[in-house]
């Protein structure tokens, strides 16, 4: 808007205090400039998730697609398909009740409307207690309701049960961490974060992941929605659950309980893959980790400025356990949980100051100056 136009004696109209308009008028015209605002910083955002969640999607080596929504109603999973035909029966049920009810009320609400001046004098027919349609409304509201414990109680049973496959099923511990998820695969010694892989079930090699959540400070939801339903990781507590997709792709997934600033940028990706290409990216992450001297300064800055005590890189002298472990970092395609693409432009902007890409993040600020900056992001990026 044309806020100085507004403010011109020409521009008011008659009657009421000039003065207060002009108070009014720059008041709305800074209400409007921080709606603005606020409006540009979201647009700017969802672009930024956007492009994040699959448009037009970051490159993976076997180039799988990406489910870029989150949706209950396409399962492509195990668990989540039983849940999906849970919810399609309440669903149907409540859709029944509600075209019943809405019904019954528009007919009473149309036949029963006045019709003249007559009926404002005139009393209804008084009717006292009626056996047969009270017990209607209370036995069949009960017999509603037990239909749905016995269906939810058999569908937990399902999705909770111990799954066929014993010792050949993959197995995986992730850790919710305040504000990103630390992945290990025990059988393997293989530890990552934030991006999960696991191969995809099909008739001839069927596939089966354990799930196990844990979490390392508070409460966190681990939600992959095409997956499995939301679980919860919790202190000292170990909550399990499975998956068996079967549909190969990168499925997205939020943590889903509130747990600080950066919750809402505590994402998951899930990379479905054939047996082959998931038995290649363990292989590679069993590898230790490259050791080019041409950037061996920049492990050396990356030690002496303590990045080391909070991040691992396998057969060196950082070995903290704070934070995502590094040691095939750019074999991630993101950065920060999920917040940004892991490419030189985010990942220079990330070692400047996390705050920027990820205010609120557990990393601070490690003021680095830009010879440094360099070094180790030179090094940084050759850990395939
Ligand atoms: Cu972790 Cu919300």
């Amino acid at each position: 808007m044309n806020l100085g136009k507004d403010l011109t004696p020409e521009g008011w109209h008659a009657g009421g205090c000039a003065s207060t308009r002009m108070r009014r008028s720059a008041a709305f015209g800074r209400s409007t400039r921080r709606l603005a605002g606020i409006g540009k910083r979201l647009l700017f955002k969802l672009a930024g998730y956007a492009l994040l969640t699959g448009w037009p999607g970051i490159a993976v080596a076997e180039d799988l697609p990406i489910r870029s929504v989150q949706n209950i109603f396409t399962p492509k999973s195990g668990p989540a398909e039983t849940l999906f035909w849970l919810s399609v029966l309440v669903l149907s049920i409540c859709a029944v009740i509600f075209l019943v009810v809405a019904g019954l009320l528009t007919y009473a609400v149309i036949h029963y409307r006045r019709r003249g001046p007559a009926d404002d004098e005139a009393e209804p027919p008084q009717v006292y207690g009626g056996a047969a349609i009270e017990l209607a409304w209370t036995v069949m509201p009960i017999l509603i309701v037990v239909v749905l414990v016995l269906v939810t109680a058999r569908t937990i049973g399902e999705i909770t049960r111990p799954q066929p496959g014993g010792n050949s099923n993959e197995e995986l511990r992730i850790i919710g961490h305040r504000f990103w998820w630390e992945v290990r695969y025990p059988k393997h010694n293989v530890v990552t974060a934030n991006e999960i892989h696991v191969p995809v079930d099909s008739r001839d090699q069927p596939a089966l992941t354990e799930i196990t959540l844990e979490s390392a400070d508070v409460a966190h939801g681990f939600w992959v929605p095409e997956l499995n339903g939301k679980t919860w990781a919790v202190p000292n507590y170990r909550n399990t659950m499975w998956i068996k997709p079967f549909l190969r792709a990168i499925y997205l997934g939020n943590c889903t309980v509130l747990c600080g600033d950066q919750h809402a940028n505590m994402l998951i990706r899930v990379f479905v893959q054939d047996r082959k290409d998931y038995d290649q990216w363990l292989a590679d992450q069993q590898k230790p980790p490259v050791a080019d001297p041409a950037v061996a300064q920049g492990l050396k800055e990356f030690v002496a400025n303590s990045c080391g005590t909070c991040h691992t890189i396998a057969t060196t002298a950082a070995n903290g356990v704070f934070g995502p472990d590094l040691t095939h970092f750019m074999s991630r395609t993101t950065l920060g949980a999920g917040v940004a693409a892991n490419n030189e432009e985010n990942l220079r902007s990330w070692l400047e100051d996390p705050q920027v890409l990820k205010p609120g993040c557990l990393m601070p600020d490690m003021k680095l100056n830009d010879t440094q900056v360099d070094e180790i992001l030179a090094y940084l990026r050759t850990l395939k």
